[in-house]
């Protein structure tokens, strides 16, 4: 294995040569960039740490944030720019550390402008050809700060930062957003996505970009057309109802040469209930192909048609070149959620396998209209797709038997059957699939590796009971609780086990303003509702304290349409806890580029509890993402075990594992300080599996 790896290895450089590309150690030494590289490739060619030392890995410090909170995750992927790191913590401050001790250089806090924590997945720096700045989001404020010394960039937008509310086209007092995960500099540009949130009252998504000095706004991409614009016409647009979300929260990847940049996006909202956005919905659910320096659609492709699963496009797609058909071929490959690698050529969109349309089930929950075809077989499937009978857990009689049970009182009729009352089975859930974690690409061997989830969900939807909007607070307070909060917090508002917490009885535990400064602000992974007026706040307490549901009456939306939200989030398990589907549940997967196939695939994490009953290799659900390297390695923590792992990437054997103090649900990051290697993750637990929240840093080197 190893000697066909170095074989391999001239070859590839000569290719490279041939075709006059850049040095591709040099491209893959540092670590300065969200996910390593502009081209989301996540990979290291860094090789002192390889196959025969990796057993010799050891912690070489450990930093602690200290300000974890209850379920705060931390999911920021490090850059290292010489030898300084910058890093988020969970209650988002910036802050610089020395890259070989892990020492404290400055911290940066938003806490004057903050609104509230949120979720972070990393910064960006420029060289501004002074101290070098970066620029990192908190609430809806991004911030310039000096690389040096934490500062504030005075000069830069409006004292420092930019108002993320401001040039969508819309009233900035309406909007609510942030930026969870960080743009992508072309030139003098930053391009940024956002994070919008995903009730009826969701802000637009639309890409924008700013000047990185100056901080002045350059260009905006509306990912909801607006009218004259093409892909207007396949919304049917209604009066009064509002357009959000099909925003880019996952990353972009730049084609430095080219000058194009490339925008995942997610689906529009609601996400699971689409009555008053009937259509194909472009740009939602697709990867965008925009003239980085204009803004100017080059192509798109649309995977999901009027998406109502919440199959966001999670990640920026990883740019490759592949052997094609006897030459090479700029591709790129985007994960999906539903679990599948979709291969698309670079430069024109066209898909590059055997991609099919197929019938799929209608809807019947009144005013949806469920796109009747959608897209198979759109790349590398590393996901079963749907569930059966047949392949339900098989963990124990017990655990096959209610899960036979349960299967029959849900509708189930194949991938993209529509959310419905009685509930639906959906496989892969809206956890992937493949999730922000994105992929690594190792451009020497031409290999991809990817962890992903093999979980099923139900998606059970309610109808919102139509209260009078002039009756008291409590009524509308209702709406607002059920358009906006109730897909995580449930229509019970009873919550999710350890993951989304129950909102009952909460008077006794906080006082009004508190209940809505947690609300505008957000706190952890829930986002922030700033859009809200004061009366619909008050209303929205008064509802949460008193829980008065309305008996039906008047209707529920301005344009009159009827309302259906998600029950709550809800994956498929077993009676005791596990997911209901035959394990793996969670794997690392390595596909080989130059013949689409998969090369190996192996559970990725383990529990404890069913260690013991025999059971070593169940996977577990994960967050955060896998960084290959040259020397033969890829490294990945993010199973529910808590562990960091290095697997040998030619055979996907673990070579070297390490018990974090909290989960690393984050992508690692691959560095050298002085010609020393370092493989640093962030370890803040929590997120949605639900193990508790931590604080730290942890590097890891050779001793
Ligand atoms: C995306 C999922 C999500 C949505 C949507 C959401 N929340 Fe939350 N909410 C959470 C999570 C997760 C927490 C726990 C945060 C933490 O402790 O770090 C939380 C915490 C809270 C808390 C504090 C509870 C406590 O005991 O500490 C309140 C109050 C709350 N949410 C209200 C709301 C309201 C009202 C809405 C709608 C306007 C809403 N949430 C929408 C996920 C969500």
């Amino acid at each position: 294995m190893r000697k066909s790896f170095y074989l391999f290895f001239p070859l590839a450089c000569i290719l490279y040569i041939q075709c006059g590309a850049p040095d591709k150690k040099d491209a893959y030494g540092s670590w300065d960039t969200y996910r390593g590289s502009k081209d989301a490739s996540q990979f290291s060619s860094l090789s002192e740490i390889n196959k025969d030392n990796v057993h010799l890995l050891a912690p070489a410090w450990t930093y602690s944030t200290g300000d974890a909170g209850n379920r705060t995750p931390m999911e920021c992927n490090p850059i290292i720019i010489g030898d300084r790191m910058y890093v988020t913590s969970p209650q988002l401050d910036l802050i610089a550390l020395s890259a070989d001790t892990g020492e404290e250089l400055w911290r940066f806090s938003a806490s004057e402008f903050k609104e509230g924590s949120g979720v972070n997945r990393g910064v960006t720096y420029i060289d501004d050809g002074q101290e070098g700045r970066v620029f990192m989001s908190s609430g809806h404020y991004l911030f310039a700060v000096n690389a040096l010394n934490g500062t504030l960039v005075r000069s830069f937008g409006d004292d420092g930062k930019i108002d993320l509310r401001e040039d969508l086209g819309r009233d900035p007092e309406s909007i609510s957003i942030a930026l969870s995960t960080p743009g992508i500099i072309y030139e003098n540009l930053l391009i940024i996505g956002s994070a919008t949130g995903e009730g009826f009252d969701a802000s637009p998504g639309h890409i924008r970009a700013y000047d990185v000095m100056s901080g002045e706004f350059a260009w905006r991409f509306h990912t909801i057309p607006q009218e004259g614009e093409y892909g207007h016409d396949t919304w049917e647009w209604i009066e009064g109802e509002n357009y959000g979300g099909t925003n880019n929260w996952g990353g972009m990847s730049l084609d430095e040469e080219k000058g194009w940049v490339f925008v995942a996006t997610g689906s529009p909202t609601y996400d699971f209930y689409g009555a008053n956005r009937l259509g194909e919905n472009l740009f939602g659910n697709c990867v965008i192909a925009l003239d980085a320096k204009t803004g100017e659609r080059q192509w798109h492709y649309q995977a999901v048609t009027h998406d109502i699963w919440d199959y966001d496009l999670p990640c920026a797609p990883n740019l490759v070149e592949i052997p094609w058909k006897g030459a090479r071929r700029k591709a790129l490959i985007q994960p999906t959620k539903m679990g599948e690698l979709i291969v698309l050529d670079r430069y024109t969109g066209e898909p590059l396998l055997n991609m099919e349309e197929r019938e799929v089930p209608p809807s019947y929950v009144p005013g949806e209209k469920a796109h009747p075809v959608q897209k198979f077989n759109q790349g590398i499937q590393l996901v079963p797709q749907g569930l059966d009978s047949t392949y339900l857990t098989n963990i124990s009689p017990e655990a096959n038997a209610y899960a036979r049970e349960e299967l029959k009182k849900h509708r189930n009729e194949g991938m993209y059957t529509p959310p419905s009352i009685e509930g639906t089975i959906t496989m892969p859930a809206t956890r992937g699939g493949m999730l922000w974690g994105g992929a690594s690409y190792d451009p020497f061997s031409q290999r991809l590796y990817v962890n992903s989830n093999e979980l099923p969900m139900i998606l059970q939807l309610d109808r919102v009971s139509q209260g009078d909007e002039n009756a008291d607070g409590a009524v509308s307070g209702y709406q607002t609780y059920m358009l906006n909060c109730s897909n995580c917090h449930g229509t019970d508002r009873k919550g999710l086990a350890d993951a989304y917490p129950s909102l009952l009885g909460l008077g006794d535990k906080f006082g009004d303003q508190e209940i809505k400064t947690i609300i505008t602000g957000g706190k952890g992974v829930m986002p922030a509702f700033s859009q809200f007026g004061e009366k619909q706040l008050q209303a929205l307490v008064t509802f949460l304290k008193e829980g008065k549901i309305p008996e039906d009456a008047a209707t529920a939306a301005p344009s009159g349409l009827e309302r259906y939200v998600l029950k709550g989030f809800r994956l498929f398990l077993d009676q005791e806890g596990f997911p209901a589907s035959r394990p793996p549940w969670g794997t690392l997967n390595a596909i080989d580029l130059t013949t689409m196939s998969i090369d190996w695939k192996v559970p990725l994490g383990a529990y404890p509890e069913l260690k013991k009953r025999g059971l070593p290799d169940t996977g577990t659900q994960n967050f955060g993402g896998c960084v290959a390297t040259s020397g033969g390695l890829v490294f990945i923590g993010g199973s529910a075990d808590e562990m960091f792992r290095a697997f040998d990437a030619d055979s996907g054997e673990v070579l070297w594992e390490y018990q974090l103090p909290y989960g690393g649900y984050a992508v690692p990051a691959v560095y050298e300080v002085d010609g020393k290697q370092y493989v640093v993750i962030a370890a803040g637990g929590g997120n949605r599996i639900g193990t508790p929240s931590g604080d730290v840093y942890m590097a890891f080197a050779l001793p």
